[in-house]
């Protein structure tokens, strides 16, 4: 029986988190990383099962422990990932390539592809990953990260701060649009495009950093280098001082708005703004998209199955309880 999400965590300003119990450790034979540095890291630091194999209960533990990230934010995010690219008979999750190790597949058309699945909650037009098209999802792309760099030198005096992640979220989009035929920037990834620009900026600035108010907060290159490539905290690293998840966000969309969208027939430079289907629309669209993409991959569950759908829907739906009205597809336990 899936466990209920955990209860955030009682003491949450800021500490010591690359501290004596969590070292940061070479990948072994087998170890999984993926196109997340946020849980690459976590993982490496064994705040995570080494192996990149987990359940959500230790995603939401770990993401607060380590990177002191908001507790709706990171249920919301591990159970969105759990339902689309998780196990949800043996309750565990990939946070990189398909493995073995969560266990035997459902029937198709599910995939439980783990993290690295292209277009159920990753995407393209990622800060230091390529898009699908061009190959590697997961790996860290120095050109990218060149770019980063740049764009921190030339809007940040050689810092990423609310200005870069705004003008370089716009620069990748472009690029994208430019380079890549198949690029598709729609929901959900048109919102998460956006948070993986401010999560970046959100958490991982040291935490004893006073001045890291949104306006004010500053990440260096060796730091973000850190993260993004080595999947490793900086030594002394300190968790922010206060649980922190997508702020900014609406910031630096507004800063150059873009209208969800694709480039249409397999064209470069053929973007074309893609209208939010009905579910989509509105505060609920987070929630129902994901009911929907559920649907999809399972359309005739049985047996336990069913029932941990059932009950992770329902997890996902507590973020959700005061805005959107729960859904039932599944029927009721
Ligand atoms: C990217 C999942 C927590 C920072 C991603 C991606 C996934 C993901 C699937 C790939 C999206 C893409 O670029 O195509 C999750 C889940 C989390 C989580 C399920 C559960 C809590 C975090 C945390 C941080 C973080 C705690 C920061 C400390 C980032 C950043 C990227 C990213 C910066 C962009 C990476 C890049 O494009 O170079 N995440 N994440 N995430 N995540 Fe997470
Ligand atoms: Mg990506």
């Amino acid at each position: 029986y899936p466990p209920s999400p955990p209860a955030p965590i009682a003491y949450n300003g800021t500490k010591l988190v690359h501290d004596e119990a969590h070292p940061w450790k070479p990948l072994t034979k087998g170890d999984i990383r993926g196109p997340c540095p946020g849980l690459n890291t976590l993982a490496s630091h064994g705040y995570l099962p080494r192996d990149g194999v987990v359940t959500p209960a230790q995603i939401i533990t770990a993401a607060q422990e380590g990177f002191n990230m908001q507790y709706d934010a990171a249920l919301t995010a591990t159970y969105a990932a759990m339902l689309v690219d998780g196990n949800l008979v043996t309750n565990l999750l990939s946070i990189g390539g398909k493995t073995k190790k969560t266990g035997p597949d459902p029937p198709k058309p599910a995939i439980v592809g783990g993290l690295n699945t292209h277009d159920v909650f990753e995407g393209d037009a990622s800060m230091t990953r390529a898009d699908a098209f061009f190959g590697d999802i997961p790996g860290f792309n120095h050109t990218l990260f060149d770019q980063m760099v740049d764009f921190s030198n030339r809007y940040g005096e050689g810092y990423y701060n609310l200005t870069v992640a705004a003008e370089y979220r716009y620069h990748l989009i472009q690029q994208s649009i430019a380079t890549n035929p198949n690029f598709s920037f729609i929901f959900p990834r048109y919102f998460t495009g956006y948070g993986e620009s401010v999560l970046a900026l959100n958490l991982f600035v040291d935490g004893r950093d006073n001045t890291t108010v949104l306006g004010g907060r500053k990440l260096d290159m060796t730091t973000a280098l850190s993260f993004f490539r080595d999947s490793r905290f900086p030594p002394d690293f300190h968790r922010v001082s206060s649980p922190t998840g997508s702020e900014g966000l609406r910031e630096i969309m507004a800063a150059h708005p873009v209208r969800p969208g694709r480039n249409l027939d397999g064209k470069i430079n053929n973007y074309v703004v893609h209208e939010p289907s009905p579910s989509e629309l509105g505060g609920c669209g987070l929630y129902n998209h994901f009911v929907d993409k559920v649907v999809a991959l399972y359309p005739n569950p049985k047996g336990i199955l069913r029932r941990n759908l059932i009950i992770n829907l329902h997890y996902f739906y507590g973020m959700f309880e005061n805005s959107c009205e729960e859904t039932f597809p599944y029927g009721r336990l």
